[in-house]
């Protein structure tokens, strides 16, 4: 399935794996990219050494194009990691959470294309005119830090806001390819997928938090500032209740990510082997589509099955409508 994304990433099908932090490393990655996708590690959560010897297993395993996401808003120096990941051969920078403003040059003069994750028009708009190659409208229904606005209003006002200027790609609940049909109705040019690619095999999780996705529903989840202290979409748990009851007690990102630690609820970028994990408090990010995920499926049988299923989706329209 070919689109603009597809051409400008170098990749086969219109699928990106999101750049999930805890979650997002580099088995899933190189599986995504193998099976023609584009895999982003989520490195937000990784120390600097421990995003180098991912990007390196990423080409352990696969010659194809991957991406890094890093977090904008967290403290510290962005410019070594841009760095490091240019040297590692990276493709794609993927700033989360605010617009890189300081390293949109350096990427350029390097090669790397750079990625906005944008929840509202007007950081599309800055993000673009910051230099920005491409942007993610990502909806409320996200799992992870997320924004306000549903996806279905924001991919299309996103693409007419910028989408003469680069491609926007849709995010937030897609879970399958009717959702990547419907992205490319409204405009995208592609799917940045989360939630669904944690339930797969590749994919790396703390214990419980596969199986929560299966045993979730739609209504499973919740909008909390309980574990970053900004707003987050989590499987809802009694730790999530317990600041929604007391939102005096929380602190400001980052301070609060501490206070979740320190609490035993936030273990992200842990895995299989974490312990103490109490599964009715731990931090378990999710979108509204965890409800639709009831197996795992292998990350590269999910991306071929995304393209198959939007194109008889779309097929489907053609037949079911006559002009
Ligand atoms: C476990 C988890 C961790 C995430 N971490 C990040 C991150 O570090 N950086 C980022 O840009 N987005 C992050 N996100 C948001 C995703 O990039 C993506 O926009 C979102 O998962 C898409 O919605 P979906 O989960 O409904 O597919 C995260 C999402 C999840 C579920």
């Amino acid at each position: 399935m070919r689109t603009p994304l597809t051409d400008m990433l170098g990749i086969e099908h219109p699928v990106m794996l999101a750049g999930m932090g805890g979650v997002s490393y580099s088995a899933l990655v190189a599986a995504v990219s193998e099976a023609g996708g584009f895999g982003c590690l989520g490195a937000s959560t990784m120390p600097h050494d421990q995003m180098v010897e991912e990007m390196r297993a990423v080409r352990r395993i696969t010659d194809r194009p991957f991406g890094v996401d890093l977090l904008t808003a967290m403290p510290g120096d962005m410019t070594p990691r841009v760095q490091a990941l240019i040297d590692e051969g990276a493709s794609v920078f993927v700033a989360g959470l605010g617009v890189p403003t300081e390293v949109v040059r350096m990427c350029h003069e390097n090669g790397v294309l750079v990625v906005s994750m944008c929840g509202k028009v007007s950081h599309a708009i800055r993000a673009v005119d910051a230099g920005c190659d491409l942007v993610v409208a990502q909806g409320t229904e996200a799992g992870g830090h997320t924004g306000q606005v549903a996806t279905l209003p924001l991919v299309p006002q996103m693409v007419d806001a910028v989408g003469t200027r680069v491609p926007v790609v849709a995010a937030g609940g897609i879970f399958d390819g009717r959702g990547l049909a419907a992205a490319l109705c409204l405009g995208a040019v592609g799917v940045w997928v989360g939630t669904r690619f944690i339930a797969t095999p590749e994919a790396r999780a703390v214990p419980g938090y596969k199986e929560r996705l299966i045993a979730t529903g739609e209504d499973g989840t919740v909008v909390t500032r309980a574990y970053t202290g900004k707003t987050l979409r989590a499987v809802r748990n009694s730790y999530t209740d317990q600041f929604e009851r007391h939102p005096e007690n929380l602190q400001p990102f980052p301070a609060q990510v501490l206070q979740a630690t320190s609490d035993g609820a936030f273990h992200l970028g842990g895995d299989e082997s974490t312990p103490d994990i109490d599964i009715e408090r731990e931090c378990y990010p999710a979108g509204q589509g965890t409800g639709a995920i009831k197996d795992l499926i292998p990350a590269g049988d999910l991306v071929r099955r995304f393209v198959e299923e939007a194109e008889s989706a779309l097929a489907r329209v053609r037949g079911a409508i006559r002009l």
